[in-house]
């Protein structure tokens, strides 16, 4: 099963998703959530879906002081306030997964990137969390229907991008038997551009009502 994964409002939307395809592939998960018999619900129902038990439910600070990779998936409005809420509960060398993407529905009806003097959601959460977690940016350019349906699409891809190498890498490996093709895109200061990519993904989807997904081909050499 290896290391445990928290996911911080892993209850619904993406967080459940990735949570789910988390446990199909036979990881151990912790749901995190505000309330308590919240968490254990959506880890019930996930247990019954599989038959290893491999999913606890556990209010989000009790959640991320067992994994060694903890996943947030809240809302932007929320983000502050809930990282500072597990903040001192993150273990030592842990790895952060930064899901948050500051969208805002302008009045066209389309939606637009929130821009912060800190440069994107993820950066903003880097000065809130301790030094030794590291910060990885991913997830944020798919949705939660793609990953439902991981295995059933050509390997979409899930970009990721932070400032430790060693964090990188464990994410990658994480996205790949997940089922997704990761792709590298630098140092944490690149993820407004991920931000931004999932903003256009909103638009794009909302525009042609369909799901979509993005993949990066490589030529061969
Ligand atoms: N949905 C997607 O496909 C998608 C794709 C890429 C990125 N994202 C980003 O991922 C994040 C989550 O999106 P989502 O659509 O999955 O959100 P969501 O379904 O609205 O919320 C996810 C979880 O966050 C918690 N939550 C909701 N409102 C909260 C609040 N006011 N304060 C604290 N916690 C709250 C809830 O858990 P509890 O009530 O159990 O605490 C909820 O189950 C967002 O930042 C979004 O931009 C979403």
């Amino acid at each position: 099963m290896g290391e445990r994964i928290a996911i911080i409002g892993g209850t619904a939307g993406i967080g459940y998703s990735i949570a789910v395809r988390l446990a199909k592939i036979g990881k151990s998960i912790v749901i995190g959530s505000r309330f308590q018999w919240k968490a254990e619900e959506a880890a019930k129902t996930i247990n019954s879906m599989f038959k290893e038990v491999c999913a606890d439910g556990a209010v989000n600070r009790k959640a991320a002081s067992e994994a060694e990779i903890v996943i947030l998936t809240v809302p932007f409005k929320a983000q502050v306030e809930i990282a500072e809420n597990i903040s001192d509960c993150l273990k030592p060398n842990s790895i952060l997964i930064d899901v948050t993407i500051p969208i805002k529905r302008s009045e066209d009806g389309f939606f637009s990137l929130i821009r912060l003097k800190e440069g994107s959601a993820a950066e903003r959460l880097r000065k809130i969390i301790p030094e030794d977690v590291s910060l990885i940016a991913s997830f944020k350019n798919i949705s939660q229907y793609i990953i439902d349906r991981l295995d059933y699409i050509p390997k979409p891809s899930i970009l990721l991008c932070g400032d430790s190498m060693e964090a990188k890498k464990k994410v990658v490996n994480l996205i790949d038997e997940m089922g997704g093709e990761p792709v590298d895109c630098g140092p944490l200061s690149n993820a407004f551009l991920l931000e931004a990519l999932g903003v256009l993904m909103v638009n794009i989807e909302s525009i042609s009502r369909r799901n979509a997904y993005v993949r990066f081909e490589k030529l061969p050499d």
